[in-house]
């Protein structure tokens, strides 16, 4: 794990690289105007072949030569108009940029910004991850130290370390997601939730085959028919000490999702071991806001299964019984996930807390309704939905409100059962929204559909091409604000 540290004053440091704010037109930040002194007419005629401005994203690593105690000068652009996001983003450069920097120096902490300290330090450290375990080279070296340096450096410190935490579980996420399928069966994925627990004391109970046939979880059990590999239903209960509020995460897990007897064709399977990026989503939050002592409690409920096509599968036509008793009728068994949402979401509404918030990679429809980037929520509750929206605008995750409307209930109206698991190709997202509404009861609830952004299309910024841990800095953020 990353060394953070606090320095002293610019003018007594020294290392292997330093990394400086520098605004559009070049109008110089914190620390870089000292630099600038230093450096005179040199660095001028070194930034005149340059093609360097000050703008977002534009990054500079200049070779000192001896004329600064430091080997490497990086010279980070920043805009004109700076916010959290933008630093997290230009941070995220710089990150890439000096993976082979083992030392890092920085005063970016000193720009005029609530969190900017926090914001570097997920930026430079996201930036720097790999999912590397199965290639055969060795692994390119990473930065072991920050240091902070300059006014503020020890708050700056101080806050990079809280910050890091939760990188940690966006890392988490990412690895868990990443991992191939073959690597992460439920019972894999259960057991890495057995260690989160013994690892930050939240209470975890595992529900094997049996366990979630007794208790009703007819839409996992429905999902897991056609698997070799018997489902797990995994339950964290972190339950500090002067909670000041209840929040129940549930996160679909299907380690892979074949389509099951609906089989997807090639090309659409090709991804689907991303399928578990809202139960991942979970795991990771529950891991950072356990870590960071936040006083709430925190119920998260993760349905694992994959979706086989196997012998013993559900067929299109087959009806199942959730948790809260309501039946669905399978018309096509590619539309698992809210299968085993239903179980999940009617456990968390069984613990009556005072919002639930589930992650899913639910719907094609909405990965192309928003893209790549945008998640969308829907919710029964206009408050909660815009306490959730406010978090993850905090944090720089995107996520869109969507419609939720009654009249297009009858779009999943079932010939013999309570409802079916599809309706009309037009608003598959707001079809499958509705679906998962039927087992929240009355609690306020919010549904965040992470088809698109649970994995990243290229490396951009802080973001890593593949699993991108999406909605654990959203979920920490929302935690921290629900203690208030
Ligand atoms: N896991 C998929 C949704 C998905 C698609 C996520 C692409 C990420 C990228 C989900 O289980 C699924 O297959 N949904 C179907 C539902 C349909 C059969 C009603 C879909 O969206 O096509
Ligand atoms: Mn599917
Ligand atoms: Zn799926």
């Amino acid at each position: 794990m990353i060394e953070i540290s606090a320095g002293t004053e610019l003018v007594d440091e020294s290392g292997e690289a330093l990394a400086v704010p520098v605004f559009e037109d070049l109008v110089l930040g914190p620390g870089a105007d000292w630099i600038a002194a230093q450096l005179g007419a040199w660095l001028d005629s070194y930034l005149d072949e340059e093609d360097f401005n000050g703008k977002l994203g534009e990054l500079v690593a200049v070779p000192t030569g001896g004329r600064l105690p430091f080997q490497t000068l990086f010279l980070v652009g920043l805009g004109a108009e700076l916010d959290t996001e933008r630093l997290r983003q230009a941070a995220g450069s710089l990150g890439r940029r000096a993976s082979r920097a083992v030392d890092v120096a920085t005063t970016l902490h000193q720009v005029d910004l609530d969190g900017a300290a926090a914001a570097v330090t997920e930026g430079f450290l996201l930036a720097q991850y790999r999912f590397d375990k199965y290639r055969s080279e060795p692994k390119p070296a990473k930065t072991e130290r920050l240091r902070f340096i300059g006014a503020g450096a020890e708050d700056a410190a101080e806050a990079a370390i809280r910050a890091r935490v939760v990188v940690d579980a966006v890392i988490t996420a990412r690895d868990l997601v990443n991992e191939p399928a073959g690597g992460k069966s439920p019972e894999t994925m259960a057991g890495l939730a057995v260690e989160i627990g013994s690892q930050t004391g939240v209470e975890v109970t595992i529900l094997d085959e049996e366990q979630i046939a007794a208790e009703g979880l007819g839409g996992l059990l429905g999902v897991s028919a056609g698997a070799h590999r018997p489902p797990r239903l995994v339950q964290f209960d972190y339950r500090p000490d002067g909670a000041r509020s209840f929040l129940a995460i549930v996160g679909k897990g299907i380690v892979f999702d074949s389509g099951g007897l609906s089989l997807k064709p090639a090309q659409g399977m090709e991804t689907m071991k991303t399928d578990m990026s809202g139960a991942a989503a979970v795991f990771g939050a529950v891991k950072a806001i356990a870590s960071l002592g936040i006083p709430i409690r925190v119920l998260g409920i993760t349905p694992l299964t994959e979706n086989m096509p196997g012998g013993g599968a559900t067929r299109p036509g087959d009806v199942l019984r959730a948790r809260n008793g309501k039946t669905i009728e399978v018309l096509n068994t590619d539309a698992e996930g809210r299968l085993v949402l239903a179980d999940g979401l009617s456990l968390a509404a069984e613990a009556e807390p005072d919002l639930i918030v589930d992650l899913a990679t639910l719907t094609g429809a909405c990965h192309i309704a928003l893209g790549d980037k945008i998640a969308g929520a829907w919710s029964n509750h206009r408050e909660t939905l815009d306490v959730v929206l406010g978090a993850a605008a905090r944090v720089g995750e995107r996520v869109w409100p969507m419609p939720l409307p009654d009249d297009y209930r009858k779009n999943i109206d079932s010939d013999v059962a309570d409802m079916k698991n599809t309706g009309p190709r037009y608003g598959g997202a707001i079809n499958a929204a509705l679906l998962l509404k039927e087992f929240v009861g009355e609690i306020p609830w919010v549904h965040l559909d992470i088809a698109g952004p649970a994995r990243w299309p290229e490396d951009e910024h802080y973001q890593t091409k593949g699993g991108s841990g999406f909605g654990v800095r959203t979920l920490v953020a929302l935690a921290e604000d629900l203690a208030g």
